[in-house]
């Protein structure tokens, strides 16, 4: 392997070559989640006093959200960093103390950045502008303006109030809403309840399908009452009674399920694995790679996150250490519901359907085109320059498998999933594989590719 830098003064970035892998062996610890590190964040932001985190993710998209934390006022300064996860300590006034952001706040390619503390600022008497990079400009944003704008905030974004960047004016008085969102995301529903926190009475979020639930969580953990009932099938209302004031606290973060899907997929797929992962989130809400995956036919042993203090805990978030070894996969129905409950996992999945046996179909992945990069165009584009044989039909995704991978370029478009699954993919080849835009995998995995070298037995 090998990283070919850009040519000086050149538009191409670098790539990352892969050769395949004889065999792969190892224990590995993920990155603390990104989307707890996120709110663990904002909300040391909102509490008066002092917040520890540990564990937390160190990608790029952390650093953003950190870096807005400090425009607010508050202090969220790095400690213990083991150069895969960092810890930190938030000195923060609190949420009546906040001062107004003096320039742009720049969430970089992150959308739960912008989409949350659009939420947040609705909530406070100032304005402030949320913007970030060329891909996240590209992401929609009337999900969360007309939901804040029905709670009394003032909105505006470009393109007829529809891409960053996005101008807040918030009120510290915020109508209460009862809200069904269109679309299952988890940020629309958190960007609500954030804004809740500030209104006159009880905000209601109706989801057709649950998603993410580590807000609902981790504002319980800091005091605010917040209830959860499921709605319909597989469908939940939520409830969260504004004027409640968020609590600092000590969090230990535990690993991304979506960092850990990556070696998940890779162990499965080889003909010689056994990789060990610790310390691995596994909250209902976010485990469905891991019984997709399953009922794939991957062998995956889940056991108690032992021998090591285990990340999570300590805010109800359950953990474990997952072992996967080399498997015969069969192809899989994954139904829209299941896409809206493993978003981030959708391109790895494509990855392990074309390696199961069948034509495994993935229904309902539209909001794949609204992620970091268009997704469905990306997977199919990578995945078939390696070898795969798969399609999109309407806004679903036909995988034929099995299909030996060649090793061939293949451009991550600079989205951070598609390049550590491509990277993956690499490990599998007959051929050499490069990776196009690699450095993209730092967005929520700086280790990545080390890691990926050091499981090469
Ligand atoms: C996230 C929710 C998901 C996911 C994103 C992180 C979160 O987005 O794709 O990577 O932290 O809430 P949507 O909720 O918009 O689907």
């Amino acid at each position: 392997m090998g990283t070919l830098a850009a040519p000086p003064g050149g538009a191409p970035a670098g790539v990352q070559v892969i050769e395949p892998a004889r065999r792969l062996r190892g224990q590995l610890d993920v990155p603390g989640d990104k989307s707890i590190s996120h709110r663990a964040l904002m909300l040391a932001l909102l509490a008066s006093g002092e917040s520890r985190i540990h564990g937390a993710g160190d990608g790029a998209d952390v650093r953003s959200t950190a870096g807005i934390v400090r425009a607010f006022g508050a202090s969220a300064e790095r400690v213990d960093d083991d150069g895969r996860t960092v810890g930190y300590r938030v000195v923060s006034p609190g949420v009546d103390g906040i001062r107004e952001p003096s320039g742009v706040l720049d969430c970089g390619n992150s959308g739960t950045s912008l989409r949350l503390f659009a939420g947040i600022l609705a909530g406070l008497p100032m304005t402030a502008v949320l913007d970030g990079d060329a891909s996240l400009r590209r992401r929609p944003v009337a999900r969360i303006i007309e939901p804040l704008r029905a709670m009394g905030a003032t909105l505006r974004a470009l393109d007829g109030d529809t891409l960053p960047p996005v101008t807040v004016t918030g009120h510290d008085r915020l109508r209460p809403i009862d809200w069904t969102s269109p679309v299952p995301s988890a940020q629309v529903k958190s960007a609500i309840l954030f804004a809740g926190l500030r209104a006159t009475g009880m905000t209601r979020v109706r989801e057709s399908v649950a998603t993410r639930d580590h807000s609902e969580r981790m504002l319980r953990a800091r005091g605010v009452s917040v209830r959860s009932l499921p709605d319909g099938e597989g469908g939940a209302v939520i409830e969260i009674e504004g004027g409640t004031t968020v609590q600092a606290m000590e969090e230990r973060i535990p690993g991304d399920p979506s960092a850990a899907a990556f070696w998940l997929v890779a162990a499965a797929i080889h003909p010689d694995a056994e990789l060990v992962i610790r310390n691995v989130g596994v909250n209902p809400t976010r485990r469905a790679v891991i019984d997709l995956l399953a009922r794939m036919g991957a062998r995956i042993e889940e056991r108690p996150a032992a021998g090591h203090a285990p990340r999570g805990a300590d805010v109800g978030e359950p953990v474990a250490d997952l072992v996967v070894g080399t498997s015969e996969l069969e192809a899989i129905d994954v139904s829209p519901a299941e896409v809206a409950a493993a978003i981030d996992e959708i391109p790895i999945l494509c990855l392990a359907a074309s390696q199961a046996r069948g034509r495994s179909t993935i229904r309902g992945a539209g909001e794949l085109r609204h992620k970091e990069s268009d997704r469905l165009t990306g997977i199919i584009a990578g995945l078939s320059a390696l070898g795969a044989k798969l399609e999109v039909d309407g806004d679903d995704i036909v995988v034929h498998g099995p299909t030996p991978l060649l090793g061939a370029p293949a451009d991550s478009l600079d989205d951070h999933r598609l390049a550590m699954t491509f990277a993956v993919a690499g490990l599998v080849a007959s051929g050499r594989t490069t990776v196009g835009r690699p450095s993209s995998a730092a967005i929520s995995y700086p280790g990545f590719f080390t890691d990926l070298e050091r499981i090469r037995a």
